[in-house]
């Protein structure tokens, strides 16, 4: 059965143009409940481990300096079937390619620019929310 909890950011580009409310409202009148939530600003050993994945992509410097740029809101969400349902309401990776009324569309400027991230699976999830939030800071 899948899961009920996604992980998200709000990327510098999404802050900085003023739209950590409209992101906001888009993801909570999709049905999600905020569960954990931070304004924060990530050094470049956090960017780096949060996206070792990507570690050996010819982006992944221009990565980890754009994560480490600005401001990000990070957050944990819930919802049935949220890893699916929040990747479906963000919106292809590339915003030129994101469904029209998906947050990327509305928002994001470019593939690496791109307004929000979303856990591509349950294990992502329960792994980036754990990264960002201790299991202590999560509201019940
Ligand atoms: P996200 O899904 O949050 O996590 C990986 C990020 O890498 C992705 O969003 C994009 O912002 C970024 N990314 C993926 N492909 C490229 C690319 N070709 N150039 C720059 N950034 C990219």
């Amino acid at each position: 059965m899948a899961g009920t909890k996604t992980f998200t950011m709000i990327k510098p580009d999404g802050v900085e143009s003023n739209n950590i409310g409209n992101i906001l409202q888009m993801i909570t009148d999709a049905g999600f409940a905020i569960k954990a939530m931070k304004l924060t600003r990530l050094s470049t050993e956090q960017a780096q481990e949060f996206y070792a994945i990507h570690a050996e992509r010819p982006f992944y410097g221009e990565l980890v300096e754009y994560m480490t740029s600005g401001p990000i809101v990070s957050a944990i969400l819930e919802k049935d079937n949220a890893v699916e349902d929040f990747r479906t309401l963000i919106g292809a990776t590339n915003p030129a390619e994101a469904a029209e009324g998906t947050i990327r569309a509305k928002y994001a400027e470019s593939i690496g620019r791109n307004a929000v991230h979303g856990s591509d699976s349950d294990e992502n999830a329960e792994i980036e929310g754990n990264f960002h939030f201790p299991v202590a800071e999560v509201v019940a």
